[in-house]
């Protein structure tokens, strides 16, 4: 018996490479989800595009209609429950979740940042990783609560901050590995795999040889 693909919900606002991603590890098997809509709050946000590219439901979500952020995101929530959706994915969605969307699907909302959180929160993370001269960043997938980018962490990647880089030259390094572990992060929600202790995230079979795994940069002589 085929398990059923497990229903996802993406809310974006912009160009939305991770959504392709995600629906690019579906399309190849590797991910047995399915993205059941797409609802963003910019109406021509390409992420928009990518979803009817794909043939999923493509929603734009008026976050300027009648009756506030409260009434805005109880529209999201309807578009969302008449889709089936069991988590939603936050992938470049530019607002913080209210008490509306986060009673509506407590924890079960995902979110991913591009940085190795707590460290740099909010905007701009690039430049603040590089102005503060961190050696290494990366990008983390965590659960949403009520703060910004505050809730339990599910998965992280990391890679070196360059002295030659700019913001731009680290934020495409970091993308890159947003794109694997953002689908990596969401087959383990899928899969059952993941347990909230308190904060932390416990993963129900951790990676072999992890207790040796170790980054240093400048790299040490080989
Ligand atoms: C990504 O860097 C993500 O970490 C952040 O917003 C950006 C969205 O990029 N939350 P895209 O729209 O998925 O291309």
């Amino acid at each position: 018996m085929t398990a059923r693909p497990f229903p996802l919900g993406v809310l974006a606002s912009g160009r939305g490479s991770n959504l392709q991603a995600i629906l690019d590890e579906i399309a190849s098997g590797r991910l047995a989800a399915a993205v059941k809509v797409v609802v963003c709050d910019v109406a021509d946000a390409f992420a928009l595009d990518r979803a009817r590219r794909a043939g999923v439901p493509a929603v734009f979500v008026d976050p300027r209609g009648p009756g506030g952020k409260a009434a805005y995101e109880q529209r999201i929530t309807e578009v969302l429950r008449e889709h089936g959706v069991e988590l939603v994915v936050l992938a470049g969605y530019m607002r913080v979740c209210g008490p509306t969307l986060l009673a509506a699907f407590p924890g079960r909302i995902f979110n991913i940042h591009p940085s190795l959180l707590p460290a740099f929160p909010g905007l701009h993370v690039q430049r603040q990783a590089l102005e503060h001269g961190a050696r290494f960043s990366g990008c983390t997938v965590h659960f949403v609560d009520a703060g910004v980018d505050t809730g339990p962490i599910v998965a992280q990647a990391v890679v070196p901050v360059l002295d030659t880089d700019t913001e731009d030259s680290l934020a495409a390094r970091i993308l890159r590995q947003e794109h694997r572990v953002y689908p990596h992060a969401i087959r383990l929600f899928a899969e059952g795999r993941l347990r909230l202790e308190g904060r932390r995230v416990v993963v129900d079979a951790p990676a072999p040889g992890a207790d040796d795994l170790a980054l240093v940069q400048p790299p040490l002589p080989s």
